[in-house]
């Protein structure tokens, strides 16, 4: 099957607390989504890029990359895990095709991550996502604020995007899951509920998630660093 790529862009980033949703913020001189877009438009792996949006957005059709041959605008929806079952709605896709879901909010996402998801294929057919391994201890807070407890961070990890799944898996999945109730913050998430056990690949920690204004400084670090 082809890899299609979804990029959930229909949040509002209200943590952020900009004028206009933070996917549309400058950063190194283009706007978030530009670079996020770029990365996997530019990979050779990657086949179309399917872009969820907000019912009111009129910023995307201004970007550079809202032309591009490779991609395909879908409907966002009210959660993260609507846009993202929206996008898989969409016609481009086939039985066979995988879906790889990345965060409109991860600008300095790198070629080698997505290489080494891809490549997660042979290892892990039932999915994979990108992850770090935690690195701080890690406390469970009691009622009243204080610790009650160290929790064992050797098998705790950070979930990242991308996360690569069967499209049509993923698809039955969000929908049995969502339809059931169950809190679906990402799409492993989904395939865990369905009894799936997706694999774990190490990913690299300049992949950072746009979330808080300090996040900007930060990201623009990573990007410079990276001179892709
Ligand atoms: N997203 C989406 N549709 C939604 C909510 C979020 O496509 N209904 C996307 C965001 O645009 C972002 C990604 O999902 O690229 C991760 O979500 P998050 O970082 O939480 O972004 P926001 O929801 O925009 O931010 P906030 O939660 O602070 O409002
Ligand atoms: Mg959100």
């Amino acid at each position: 099957g082809r890899v299609i790529a979804i990029v959930p862009a229909a949040g509002i980033g209200a943590r952020m607390g900009a004028a206009v949703p933070k996917q549309y913020l400058p950063l190194c001189g283009a706007p978030i989504l530009s670079h996020t877009l770029r990365r996997l438009l530019s990979h050779p792996g990657i086949d179309i890029v399917v872009v969820a949006l907000g019912e009111g957005d009129s910023w995307f059709d201004s970007l550079p990359e809202a032309g591009h041959p490779k991609l395909v605008k879908a409907r966002g929806g009210k959660e993260r895990a609507d846009s993202v079952l929206s996008a898989l709605g969409s016609d481009v896709f086939g039985e066979a095709d995988w879906a790889l879901v990345h965060d409109a909010a991860r600008p300095c996402l790198t070629h080698t991550d997505i290489d080494a998801l891809l490549a997660s294929r042979s290892r892990f057919p039932q999915g994979a996502i990108l992850a770090m391994p935690v690195r701080d201890t890690m406390k469970r807070a009691g009622g009243d604020g204080a610790i009650s407890e160290t929790v064992c961070r050797n098998a705790l990890w950070h979930a990242l995007t991308p996360q690569l799944f069967n499209a049509s898996a993923l698809k039955h999945n969000l929908e049995q899951a969502l339809a059931a109730g169950a809190v679906i913050t990402d799409e492993a998430s989904a395939m865990e509920w369905a009894g799936v056990h997706p694999g774990l690949v190490s990913g690299r920690a300049d992949n950072i998630k746009v979330t808080h204004p300090d996040d900007l400084q930060l990201a623009a670090l990573f990007l410079e660093a990276q001179q892709v």
